[in-house]
């Protein structure tokens, strides 16, 4: 087992309030109850209408550390959403907080736009190290403004500009991020509806959803019937869609559910596009750096993108992002993609850190281990309980999708989406101490993204804190 650096308790967890801190979690488990503070109610006034995570999970927090998070209230929690999965090492971890005040002590420049600095030049030595040596051999890297959605408008803009093509082909059920260029490629309509004029040239192309799949097939056929789509898009001369500038995918959709594409359908994806001359982009935002229990998702597939877009993970838990791309590409221009904040040198310290600590560890392996006794569990409970319909993912990426088992199938075989319940079961998490996130089509899948730190013991309590929530949601329908 990987030493992860971290213990199965936070520090703190002799002097939480409540009966339920880290140690207690799962033991007998806490029953919270989520009063509006000053804090929430401050922010519920000031802050934008847009404002998202707070209305589903009503915390004003005040520490942190490795998997666990306590509130201003005193209580803890067992994390399993990690910052959208940015966290990789969890919450100050000794190496990136060692890291980072080394760094201040040294007086780093904190922001150096492009500029390069020994930091950042052994950044890209560690992230080229722990790429496959026949992409790193031939890679370019850009550095971009430090989110994940501005690393994608840049490797639309590099692609673009090297094909000379203007179109983009993106996948039903992507998530790519929130501005505009790379809202256009998001399959759910809901942060679209409203906003008219949003950048068009982009042609939606079936992911393989085996539990739904669009074709009503599954398995290996419904691949197959995808994957002949596609060929018929980009080879007929009369699809109605122009040679694109590339074709966008993320090996497994986070944000639309969890949902895995197999390494056999990414590496004929692979060998389509590279038949008909069109970069592949592959989005490893959330995937990346050990999460699905190999350094890169792809690696599954044994394929070489042409374009790899990093950021979350990369970044130890401060914002960076880049995009790594074949060398052939690089024919834009210089300044074609600015920005004032891609020199964040602290980033780059604690990404360094990271990227070092999940190599010397193996927590791509651990990721797997970890990822498997979770799974099992959740497989379990599948096996009892009508209301899961699926349990899916790979490494600590997990998704568990809720469906009415009373309701009539689909033509894929599936039940109906269960949204309801799911953001019960998530609430009901959450007053047991356990943090998970949800989404996917109709909000009905329930995600586990925990830091790659996570010990056995914590999967237990994840594990053990879910069934207790599914338990008690049984007794509530009976
Ligand atoms: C696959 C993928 N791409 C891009 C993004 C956008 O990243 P950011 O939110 O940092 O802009 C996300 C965010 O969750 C993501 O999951």
């Amino acid at each position: 087992m990987a030493r992860t650096g971290m213990s199965d308790g936070a520090p703190w967890a002799g002097s939480e309030r409540q009966a339920g801190g880290p140690a207690a979690l799962g033991a007998h488990h806490p029953s919270y109850v989520f009063a509006e503070t000053d804090l929430l109610r401050r922010q519920a006034q000031r802050e934008s209408n847009a404002r998202s995570y707070p209305r589903r999970i009503p915390l004003s927090l005040r520490r942190a550390y490795g998997a666990y998070l306590e509130d201003t209230e005193g209580r803890v929690f067992l994390d399993c959403l990690s910052c959208a999965g940015a966290l990789a090492l969890g919450h100050n971890h000794p190496v990136v907080v060692e890291a980072l005040q080394r760094a201040l002590r040294d007086q780093l420049p904190l922001q150096t736009l492009d500029l390069t600095t020994p930091i950042k030049d052994e950044f890209v030595e560690e992230l080229f190290a722990l790429l496959p040596p026949a992409f790193a051999r031939h890679a370019k890297i850009q550095f971009c403004g430090p989110t994940g959605t501005d690393a994608v408008e840049a490797a639309l803009k590099l692609v673009k500009t090297a094909k000379q093509r203007a179109n983009v082909l993106a996948f039903h059920g992507a998530y790519h991020g929130m501005s505009q260029g790379s809202l256009a490629l998001m399959g759910n309509l809901s942060p679209k509806r409203r906003l008219p004029g949003l950048g068009g040239n982009v042609q939606f192309l079936p992911f393989p959803y085996a539990y739904r799949c669009p074709f009503g097939l599954g398995g290996a056929a419904g691949e197959d019937a995808g994957l002949a789509y596609i060929e018929t898009v980009l080879s007929d001369p009369e699809s109605g869609v122009l040679p694109p500038a590339c074709v966008i995918v993320e090996p497994i959709q986070g944000e639309g559910g969890v949902i895995p594409a197999s390494a056999s359908w990414l590496s004929r994806l692979r060998e389509l596009t590279r038949v008909h001359d069109v970069p592949l982009v592959l989005d490893e935002v959330q995937t990346g750096l050990g999460r699905t229990g190999s350094y890169f998702a792809f690696q599954d597939a044994d394929i070489t993108p042409d374009v790899l877009v990093l950021s979350k993970a990369i970044g130890g838990g401060l914002p960076l992002s880049v995009v790594v791309y074949r060398e052939e590409l690089d024919t834009w221009q210089p300044g074609a993609h600015a920005g004032t904040f891609r020199g964040n040198q602290l980033a780059m310290v604690a990404g360094l850190a990271t990227l070092k600590f999940v190599r010397a560890a193996r927590l791509d392996l651990h990721a797997a281990e970890m990822g498997k006794r979770l799974r099992e569990r959740l497989c379990a409970l599948q096996a009892r309980v009508p209301f899961i319909g699926d349990v899916r993912g790979r490494g600590l990426m997990l998704g568990v999708e809720i469906v009415d088992p009373v309701g009539a199938q689909g033509r894929d075989g599936a039940y109906p989406h269960r949204p309801k319940l799911a953001a019960a079961l998530q609430a009901h998490c959450l007053a047991r101490g356990l943090l998970i996130e949800i989404g996917g089509r109709h909000g009905s899948t329930l995600r586990f993204l925990p830091p790659l730190i996570i010990t056995p013991a914590q999967i237990d309590q994840v594990a053990d804190t879910f069934a207790a929530a599914v338990d008690a949601m049984l007794a509530n329908l009976h």
